[in-house]
């Protein structure tokens, strides 16, 4: 059994990469603070990802672009501190991934050396080639991350369902040929994932993929239900941690107000 003496086992690129090998599901979540990333660790998650979507679910923005380095550390930090057996993976927020490829091989340094996080994603596919052997050649896992690309909304012109088959294929390709430990594919119809799964070998994760991928990712925030509104097809809610939030707080100030918190036991 685990204990602090004797730490689990870290989940590391050579772990994921015979997990898909032999079948076993890969399991992913999105954490973005200490006691969620430990709760998720502890529950068993083989990956957490401290995604950009954190400018959306934590920050309330209306896209992931407004998030930025300094923030992702700031975030990337409480959660490579909190897992213990989970690899780890940072998102490069917009436009870390976009400019000068030597920026992005210091923001994915800044990684390494600031947190105790494992390796980065991007976004993007066969034109990110030269990025994603970049960073891997610095000593950086990079997982690439294909299909709908948020971070791309304004050029997309909204989130839409990715068909295009030959290309997909061929990004999920280029970043595997590049030096990627595995493919995030986005949004894409069950056999469009199934192709990619089947064209290469690293572990493919999907979200909004179908069941014909290594694994899975959602963002935890869906899964429990503390999202405010519009909530995707592609996710499925776990547990209802908005209610229960709401009722503990109306509770509390039920009892303050009536005089019945802090009782005497609660009193020093
Ligand atoms: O930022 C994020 O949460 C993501 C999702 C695709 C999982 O990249």
């Amino acid at each position: 059994m685990a204990t602090e003496q004797n730490p689990p086992k870290r989940v590391t690129t050579r772990t994921l990469q015979t997990m898909r090998d032999r079948d076993e599901a890969i399991t992913m979540l999105t954490a973005y603070d200490y006691p969620t990333a430990k709760l998720l660790d502890e529950a068993g998650v083989d990956m957490l990802l401290v995604g950009d979507s954190l400018a959306m679910v934590v920050q309330g923005h209306e896209t992931t672009l407004p998030v930025t380095m300094d923030q992702m550390i700031y975030h990337a930090e409480m959660v490579g501190r909190a897992a213990k057996r989970a690899m780890v993976v940072v998102d490069l927020p917009f436009p870390e991934g976009q400019i000068e490829i030597n920026r992005s091989i210091e923001a994915s340094a800044r990684v390494l050396k600031e947190t105790d996080c494992h390796a980065v994603k991007l976004e993007g596919g066969a034109e990110q080639a030269g990025r994603i052997e970049a960073i891997v050649t610095a000593g950086i896992p990079v997982m690439a991350h294909v299909g709908l690309r948020p971070q791309n909304i304004h050029v997309d012109g909204g989130y839409r369902l990715q068909r295009d088959t030959e290309k997909l294929v061929a990004d999920a390709k280029a970043a595997e040929s590049a030096g990627a430990f595995a493919v995030l594919i986005e949004c894409v119809p069950t056999e469009v994932a199934a192709a990619i799964t089947a064209a290469v070998k690293v572990p493919t994760i999907g979200i909004g993929a179908g069941r014909d991928v290594s694994g899975q990712v959602l963002v935890t925030h869906d899964i429990v239900g503390l999202t405010s509104g519009y909530t995707p097809k592609f996710t499925r809610q776990f547990a209802d941690l908005g209610t229960a939030l709401k009722e503990a707080a109306t509770g509390y100030c039920q009892q303050v107000r009536a005089g019945g918190f802090p009782s005497d036991q609660e009193s020093f």
